[in-house]
């Protein structure tokens, strides 16, 4: 510590060599202390506080270190810990007097006397501010903004999350988010009020921790289609509600993440709406990228952090500052080549899967005419043959990502293109589902029941938005038939909301029993159903249909029962 030191009294040329000697010895490059006679830290020298004397040092005025020294110097007592470090150095940057204000590269560490006990680089401090001075926002708390919240809050990340629905902020508080999601209400109760902080939209009401922390704010709001007939278009309201919410609160180094699925070209604009209105730069005045989220729903606070995680920046910076966030609780960031790529990188990523479960769907359509057991072809085809890799079809492919999609790639007026194409397939299978109960139910008259009518089963779900499950009940109610459903993650109260009426109690009077979505759960669900009709049915001609499109029932399952059993295509024999 002593070639950094040097006496109050020594003049400024003998200070110059000292800063000359540490330069050359690779020490501590233009930083001095200055000390008092009993070695107490009593203010700081550095090349500028030279240069500024310069004039007097060239005409030969003699001048000591002490009255070049700069007294308003920021140091760190040796007993704080990482956590208060922080708050200590924003504190001291806050109060100094703007002349003071220099960029600054050391800063001494002193013990309870004052006396130096190291140095460190702002550079080795730069984790510590980062993380203890920042706020990370999410705007919006659905499904995706909710389960990030929770996977970041579990890596120990303290999250402020902004929700303008007061019901879902009610629900969230009172730990009863209608989001099924395995862990989520545990980790909601371990964090809420404590790491996990939730608010309404307005930012104006939120202060920041201290006056030099940096935002990271996480925009996961919703884009829906429009409702205005015109389905194929985007609905990007709230996205740039949120930002212009976010705009006027940004600070130098503060970071936006849009993480909601938008058309490519969307965080481009928001760049340009931003500088438009309020003459900030993305890139410069505040950070700007786009990292969609690609989990499933069920299993999303796992993926979160398992899957890679696409990324693009406004600027190389951008990028950086954003897979910074990332890589402290993802395993793996994907830097894609800009703005566009990523979030085309999105959409396509479910836009191949649509097209692969309408090629499918498609092939349950050839089967059916064909009078072919669909189940059985697609796994006689794939069976030791690796190129092989044909998912099981179904009614339909819902929620609310693959319905949406595909619409946001621009191709809405294209011609021939596969991927529309496969929406539309994946949509008439509503209709060519309904059809078939519909058949199925002319040959065995009565009432039909439902299992399954999440948008999906695995993993399980109760997410009823864009279900195909409900809209197929909702053609058989057009129909005319008499149907009940049940799900074995949906409640009835959700179920009814969707004007589809529910099982009251288990009945022998059905005739038809369909197993909508490939929730395991709903075998157990139907096989109860099974034996109940069986105690119940004692006359010898009652017979069952059973309509199963991932074919989930064994055969062993309904053995000596008078069950006939139906795939999307055909009839099992
Ligand atoms: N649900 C999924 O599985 C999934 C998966 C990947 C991506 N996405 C995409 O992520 C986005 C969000 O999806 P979601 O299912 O969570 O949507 P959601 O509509 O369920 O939730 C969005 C929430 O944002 C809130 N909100 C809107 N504007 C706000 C604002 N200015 N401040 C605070 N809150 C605001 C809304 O009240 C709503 O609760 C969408 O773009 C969606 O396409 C969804």
């Amino acid at each position: 510590m002593k070639s950094i030191q040097v006496k109050r009294s020594v003049s400024i040329l003998e200070v110059q060599k000292q800063l000359k000697a540490n330069a050359q010895l690779g020490r501590v490059g233009g930083f001095l202390v200055v000390v008092d006679d009993e070695e107490k830290v009593i203010g700081i020298i550095s090349d500028s506080d030279i240069r500024r004397n310069m004039t007097e040092i060239l005409e030969g005025i003699v001048i000591i270190a002490e009255q070049v020294m700069n007294i308003d110097f920021i140091s760190i007592s040796d007993d704080l810990n990482v956590a208060q470090i922080p708050e200590v150095i924003f504190d001291r940057l806050s109060t100094r007097k703007i002349e003071n204000r220099i960029p600054i590269n050391y800063i001494p560490v002193l013990d309870k006397e004052d006396r130096l006990k190291s140095i460190v680089h702002i550079s080795d401090l730069i984790p510590v501010l980062e993380h203890a001075g920042r706020q990370i926002l999410i705007f919006g708390q659905g499904f995706v903004g909710l389960t990030l919240a929770m996977a970041m809050v579990n890596s120990g990340i303290p999250i402020v999350a902004l929700e303008r629905d007061e019901d879902l902020r009610r629900e969230i508080d009172s730990l009863k988010p209608k989001v099924f999601e395995p862990h989520l209400r545990d980790i909601l109760s371990q964090n809420l009020h404590g790491m996990y902080k939730l608010f309404g939209s307005k930012l104006s009401h939120l202060e920041r921790p201290t006056l030099f922390s940096k935002r990271i704010h996480i925009v996961a709001v919703g884009t829906p289609l429009n409702k205005d007939g015109k389905e194929t278009s985007v609905d990007l309201n709230s996205v740039f509600e949120a930002m212009f919410e976010i705009a006027p609160t940004l600070k130098f180094g503060d970071l936006i993440i849009l993480r909601s699925t938008v058309p490519p070209g969307t965080t481009r604009t928001v760049a340009r709406l931003i500088f438009e209105k309020f003459n900030l730069r993305a890139g410069f005045d505040y950070h700007l990228a786009y990292a969609p989220e690609r989990t499933v729903e069920g299993n999303a606070i796992a993926e979160v952090s398992r899957l890679p995680q696409l990324l693009g920046g406004f600027t190389n910076e951008c990028t950086r500052q954003a897979a910074n966030l990332f890589s402290e609780f993802v395993t793996s960031v994907v830097i894609c080549e800009n703005l566009e790529a990523a979030e085309l990188g999105k959409l396509v990523t479910n836009a191949y899967r649509d097209v692969r479960f309408a090629f499918s769907n498609e092939v349950a359509q050839l089967s059916s005419h064909l009078e072919v057991d669909v189940i059985r072809l697609i796994e006689d085809v794939n069976l030791g043959y690796a190129r092989n890799a044909i998912p099981l079809p179904s009614p339909g492919v819902g929620g609310p990502c693959l319905t949406k999609d595909s619409f946001m790639l621009g191709i809405n007026d294209k011609e021939g293109s596969v991927i529309l194409s496969a929406r539309f397939l994946n949509q008439d299978m509503v209709k060519f589902t309904a059809d078939k109960i519909i058949d199925i139910s002319r040959e065995f008259t009565g009432k039909i029941l439902i299992v399954g009518v999440a948008f999906k089963g695995v993993p399980a779900t109760n997410d009823l938005r864009q279900s195909t499950p409900i809209e197929i009940c909702r053609e058989l109610i057009e129909a005319g038939l008499s149907i009940s459903a049940v799900d074995a993650v949906a409640t009835s109260h959700e179920i009814l909301e969707q004007g589809i009426p529910i099982v009251k109690e288990l009945s022998g009077d059905y005739n038809v029993i369909c197993i909508l979505n490939n929730n395991p759960e709903n075998v157990k669900i139907f096989r109860d159903i099974l034996d109940n009709w069986a105690k119940l049915r004692h006359d010898d001609d009652a017979r069952l249909a059973l309509f199963d499109p991932w074919g989930m029932i064994a055969t062993s399952d309904i053995s000596n029962k008078k069950v006939d059993r139906f795939t999307l295509s055909s009839k099992i024999v």
